[in-house]
């Protein structure tokens, strides 16, 4: 099984692009069921996920061709079978994504309740009560959610809560529900801006998306698209803390900065430097890092995708950090691992006390979800001697190559291969 090797104490040096938004791909990737003909998707990433919803698509009746970073999503002459198995959404929790679209379009979806990063309960109740308000009828059996509405209607939506997948999934279904659909109380994410900009084009109108009020004017019909996907923003942030954890002056190549102000703001208060270079970031350490606190909010709160990796930059900042994780319960797998390599971290519930030191030792660690393992591969930067992260298929998950990018800058990051079954 493959693992990453960190050796420590390089600096980062030269140039890292960032890719296209893993968290506005799958969104996209899912709209195309709205429609008929060829839909073609431009800065794609190559990721594990990606392949996971193409598997999907593909499984529910449609022609993908990946060539990251293009995917062509084209209808086949098979029926569409609205049916999205255990074994696909198991493993990625946004195939969930797919429910909207289907009963939108065919009147009928069954889709497994998801799995995913295991990072707390994570329910889908809010998805499932904006369609029942939109005309389906939902129910829970056999671990499948089944709804049905011959054609939903447009209706008025308060969410209990903000979610980034719950937004886009209703605002698919309002696409082609008849007549108007507003949203109240939405995620204001980039990704779901984002989708709105592909719904638009596709012919449904779509206001307010990025907002926490999102009005849709359902259409008969919606058109394929051609569209490039934003940057990724995590991934971009993730590149500005290994910076900070390794130092050095990178030139992040088309880092989305106006969707990370706040990852940046916290980031030049720890003693980072960002500057906007053009379409780039520029992004150098100054001195060793200063402790300061950070609690995750919904955008435009500080992301809880940053979250592990900033705790793993305060592990070796001078002071103390209280790190406050509001989002997810269970969000703090990555504190174990990271006491294994002598971070001194106290958890309580939600909250993190972590006083920094001056460094940490390099020691064999193991992935449990996908931003942890970024976090482990950020501490192995800092760390004496070698870090092995296991596991990597989370990484894989959400990172494309990203050993090979902290290589092209100079970090000793590879891929190796690992014996045994442990791995
Ligand atoms: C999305 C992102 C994920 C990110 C998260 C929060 C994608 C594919 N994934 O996940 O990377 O970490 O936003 O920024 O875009 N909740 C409910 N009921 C629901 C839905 C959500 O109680 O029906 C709760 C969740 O348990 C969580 C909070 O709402 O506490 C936010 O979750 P949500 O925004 O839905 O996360 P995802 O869309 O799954």
């Amino acid at each position: 099984m493959d693992a990453i090797r960190v050796r420590g104490a390089r600096q980062l040096k030269g140039n890292i692009r960032v890719g296209g938004a893993k968290n506005a791909a799958l969104p996209i990737l899912c709209a195309t069921l709205l429609s008929d003909g060829e839909s073609l998707l431009r800065n794609v990433p190559g990721l594990r996920d990606i392949e996971t919803t193409a598997d999907l698509l593909r499984t529910l009746g449609r022609d993908l061709t990946v060539d990251i970073p293009e995917v062509r999503v084209k209808q086949t002459s098979r029926p569409v079978v609205p049916e999205a198995p255990y074994e696909l959404v198991r493993q990625m929790r946004a195939s969930v994504l797919v429910l909207g679209p289907l009963v939108a379009r065919y009147g009928k979806a069954k889709v497994s309740l998801p799995g995913g990063c295991q990072i707390g309960a994570r329910p889908v109740d809010q998805h499932l009560l904006g369609l029942e308000a939109l005309g389906a009828k939902i129910a829970v059996e056999h671990g499948f959610i089944v709804a049905e509405a011959p054609r939903l209607r447009g209706a008025e939506v308060v969410f209990d809560m903000p979610t980034v997948t719950g937004t886009e999934n209703l605002m698919m279904a309002a696409a082609l529900a008849k007549g108007r659909t507003t949203l109240v109380n939405c995620a204001r994410e980039p990704e779901v801006e984002e989708l709105g900009r592909v719904l638009n084009k596709m012919g449904a109108r779509v206001e307010g998306a990025g907002t926490s009020i999102i009005h849709i004017q359902g259409a008969d019909e919606l058109e394929p698209f051609d569209h490039a996907i934003i940057a990724d923003r995590i991934e971009a942030g993730t590149f500005m803390a290994a910076v900070g954890a390794a130092g050095g002056d990178v030139l992040l190549e088309h880092a989305p900065l106006d969707d990370l102000e706040p990852v940046i703001v916290k980031l030049r208060r720890v003693g980072m430097e960002i500057e906007r270079e053009g379409e780039h970031a520029r992004v150098r350490r100054l001195g060793r890092l200063v402790a300061t606190d950070v609690a995750t909010s919904p955008h435009p709160g500080f992301p809880t995708d940053m979250q592990a990796q900033f705790m793993a930059l305060m592990c070796v900042a001078s002071g103390r950090s209280v790190v406050t994780e509001t989002v997810f319960e269970n969000r703090f797998m990555h504190v174990p691992e990271l006491g294994r390599m002598g971070a001194r971290i106290e958890a309580h519930n939600n909250i993190a006390i972590v006083e920094g030191v001056p460094r940490l030792s390099g020691a064999s660690v193991m992935a449990t979800d996908l931003r942890a393992s970024a976090s482990l591969v950020i501490a192995g930067l800092v760390a004496d001697d070698e870090t092995i992260v296991r596991r990597v298929y989370h990484l894989d998950r959400g990172y494309e190559a990203i050993e090979k990018k902290l290589a092209g800058a100079g970090a000793d990051v590879t891929r190796i291969k690992l014996e045994s079954e442990e791995a």
